[in-house]
């Protein structure tokens, strides 16, 4: 009988998954130039109805009619932490979005952007930010 294996789905080049500050993070292991485009967020679009009861941590508000699920697995930016003082932003261009540097990203720093006001105020101020700006703000 023929057993279906699903792939693992490989990081892409120059990026890799690791413990960060605020659980599991994506990490530069090369460096990126400031306005290089680094990796898209895609994932399922999702209905209205889907968005207002769903309780998904990768929804992406990619248009006012349209918003996506980056919970798959092939979706590496959905690794991206948020930052307060962030080292990239997401750009929509033709429907798609793209995580671009917004710095110059030295091998090794962790890739970040700002989820903006109201996922951070939902999902992210009520249990602390552990962005490095406020990691280190803490222990002053
Ligand atoms: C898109 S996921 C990012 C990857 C996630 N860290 C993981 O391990 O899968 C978004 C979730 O990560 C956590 N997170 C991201 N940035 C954070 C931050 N600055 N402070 C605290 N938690 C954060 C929150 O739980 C948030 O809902
Ligand atoms: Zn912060």
């Amino acid at each position: 009988m023929e057993t279906k294996t699903e792939k693992k789905p490989v990081c892409p080049a120059g990026l890799r998954v690791g413990k960060s500050s605020a659980g599991l993070g994506l990490f530069a292991t090369r460096a990126f130039k400031k306005g290089e485009r680094i990796i898209e967020y895609f994932g399922r679009e999702i209905s209205k109805e889907e968005e207002y009861s769903s309780k998904s941590k990768y929804l992406f508000e990619v248009s006012n009619r349209k918003t996506i699920d980056g919970a798959e697995r092939g979706n590496f930016a959905r690794y991206i932490n948020c930052a307060c003082k962030p080292n990239c932003e997401p750009n929509v261009v033709r429907g798609k979005v793209w995580i671009d540097a917004i710095k110059s990203i030295k091998l090794g720093d962790e890739l970040t952007y700002d989820y903006g006001e109201e996922y951070v105020n939902e999902h992210i101020k009520p249990f602390g930010c552990k962005c490095a700006t406020c990691a280190a703000k803490a222990v002053k």
